[in-house]
């Protein structure tokens, strides 16, 4: 190892080290352990791959790289998509064909099946399930990914270890030391005070937040299912170890760390357990070890909360957290607008993240591999006599297909029988109408979903951030109803959405005409003309404008002088935009035809990408 490698971690150390301390210090008080970790950091560094540490100083010098117009994601399931890690490697062709530089590989390290909840039940960080795959095939994979410059994200799911994680087993059976690793009680009399404050995230899969293991004679907490335990971030032993690992798995090539669940990793008695400023020091120090150790590796922040929560994840200038967190009102929302048809809510919500920092970079997506939960802004609703529940239940009913013209093919996910609540599962298609029209042979209504499903995907690639698309929604994969004959998922209507990738129907993809065709090719069109024009990047200013009716959204998006109009139809019915621009001629960068724009009309279910000429 040469001085100049040495140096360039102890420069990077030097740069955060008394702000690390001082964080260390405050949470934990424990020098010789802050020590250990330092030197732990020092090793991760030495281990890491000189291929890795090029890339690493590259973006060193290009710290916002990832705020650029190009960049479009996928998220899949390894198995769903190619049966393995090697298969992914066989696939890069089609991922690249579908223009995607960024896989977030759904969890695929060690889990037990039955008590994995689609592996966030890690039961050993360092190992992938086998039937995956091995350490060797994820680090081949990166590889071969850096060499087609496609980012590579998994999960960090750092909240808490499957009950079958060798610290959990060894808790289990009753070593001090790793019970302290987790929150154990002996008697309901603490779990009963914080049951009073702590809300519950699956009421009916899951309910309650701790789990009574008869065998120890002792509670556990469990704030997702009862089989994965909550790690104790009060332990430095347990904050250690896990950024070990989260090193550890950077160090195999991995370019975006999605840190699961992040709000929920300090617990405190009398509150919600949820947000607390300790998780803000964590995810800080977080990053600190990432830019000394790998700082070419992003932390995106899982945060499915209200917008005055999620954005505190970015931190401050000085003091950064997260690089990246989900856009998951905007998702919510959008989903109410295709029910509603009326887009006030939307441009209410997208007013306020467009007046956020342009620094602030968004994850963009319309469905991931979690259900749609509906996080809506009720108070500005209210306005106009919309009540929560009545609302939810309207949504929920119109994505079954059971209300107004919906044809919908969702089912619900989690239905709380106390408070009514219930949220939503489906692939965009289906949601879109398509499964349905498919299956009534409708000509009329197969092209009014496929339009749906362009227009929605046109309009998530015209806000500022990265777009990410569900695997299988580039064809317009339809919902997996099979989950409900496997003992395994069958309880979980997640896996609705969480079908194998139809390859058959990829191929389709390039028969013309098919209804995988004519959406692939649409959204090859929309992505490669994103990628291709710096007006869609970050920098850009975003704004909504009235455009006269409540079913027509209206986005503008200037840059440098110049300026695009987008306009998104969310009715079944052809609408005119009136006094968008009143003067000018604009460029529909889709059909090439330019447009005076002052009265325009936008079809049924479609949109228009209008940039301004001269
Ligand atoms: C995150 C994941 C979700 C999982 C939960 C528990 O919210 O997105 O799928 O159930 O964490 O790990």
């Amino acid at each position: 190892m040469s001085q100049k490698t040495i140096d360039e971690f102890e420069q990077r150390l030097k740069k955060h080290h008394d702000e690390l301390r001082w964080l260390y210090m405050e949470l934990y008080d424990n020098g010789s352990m802050f020590f250990e970790l330092v030197e732990r950091l020092r090793q991760f560094y030495l281990e890491r791959r000189e291929g890795l540490k090029e890339i690493d100083r590259q973006k060193e010098r290009d710290p916002h790289w990832y705020r650029r117009n190009d960049l479009l994601g996928m998220m899949l399931y390894i198995d769903n998509f190619a049966g393995t890690i090697n298969g992914v490697r066989e696939k890069l062709p089609y991922i690249e064909s579908s223009n995607v530089n960024y896989i977030h590989l759904m969890p695929f390290l060690d889990t037990v099946p039955g008590r994995s909840d689609g592996g966030y039940a890690v039961k050993d960080f360092r190992k992938i399930q086998e039937k995956l795959g091995t350490m060797e095939d994820l680090e081949e994979l990166t590889k071969a990914c850096h060499e087609k410059g496609i980012q590579v994200c998994m999960d960090f799911v750092m909240n808490h270890t499957s009950e079958d994680h060798e610290w959990a087993v060894r808790a289990r059976n009753g070593e001090g030391e790793y019970m302290s690793r987790y929150f154990f009680f002996d008697s309901w009399d603490i779990p009963g005070i914080y049951e009073k404050t702590v809300p519950q995230v699956f009421p009916t899969t899951a309910p309650g937040n701790f789990t009574w293991l008869p065998e120890c004679g002792h509670y556990v907490m469990t704030t997702f299912y009862p089989y994965q335990w909550d790690l104790n971030y009060r332990n430095p032993r347990v904050f250690n170890e896990m950024m070990a690992n989260f090193l550890y798995l950077a160090n195999r090539g991995i370019d975006i760390i999605r840190i699961d669940a992040v709000p929920y990793i300090w617990k405190e008695l009398g509150t919600q357990c949820r947000n607390l400023k300790q998780v803000h020091t964590i995810v800080r120090m977080m990053r600190m070890i990432g830019e000394i150790v790998c700082p070419s590796v992003l932390l995106l922040g899982e945060v499915v909360m209200e917008p005055e929560k999620v954005v505190p994840y970015f931190g401050t200038t000085e003091k950064p957290e997260c690089h990246m967190l989900y856009n998951v009102t905007t998702m919510a929302t959008t989903w109410h607008t295709v029910a509603t048809r009326d887009t006030t809510l939307l441009r209410e919500q997208l007013d306020k993240v467009f007046a956020l920092p342009k620094q602030y970079v968004f994850l963009n997506y319309l469905r991931c591999h979690d259900d749609i939960g509906w996080g809506l802004d009720y108070d500005s609703l209210s306005r106009f006599g919309i009540q929560e529940r009545s609302h939810k239940a309207y949504l929920n009913d119109f994505f079954r297909g059971l209300r107004g013209l919906s044809n919908s093919r969702g089912e619900l996910y989690n239905e709380d029988p106390v408070t009514g609540d219930a949220r939503l599962c489906g692939t965009t298609a289906s949601l879109c109408g398509l499964q349905a029209a498919l299956e009534s042979g409708n000509a009329d209504e197969i092209d009014r979903a496929i339009d749906s499903v362009v227009m929605l995907h046109a309009y998530m690639f015209t806000l500022s951030g990265i777009p990410v698309l569900y695997s299988g929604d580039e064809i317009g994969q339809l919902n997996d109803d099979s989950y409900h004959d496997d003992p395994e998922k069958a309880a979980d209507s997640r896996y609705l959405h969480r079908g194998k990738m139809n390859w058959e129907a990829a191929r389709k993809a390039e028969q013309p005409g098919t209804p995988e065709y004519r959406i692939f090719t649409a959204l090859s069109n929309l992505e490669t003309l994103r990628a291709g024009d710096t007006i869609f990047s970050c920098q850009a200013e975003a704004s909504t404008i009235d455009t006269g009716d409540p079913a027509l959204l209206g986005l503008v998006r200037g840059l440098e002088g110049e300026e695009l109009v987008g306009l998104f139809n969310f009715s079944n019915e052809p609408k005119t935009a009136s006094a968008v621009r009143s003067s000018g001629r604009y460029l529909d960068l889709v059909t090439g035809q330019t447009h005076s724009i002052s009265r325009i009309s936008v079809p049924a279910q479609g949109f228009l990408w209008l940039k301004r000429m001269g």
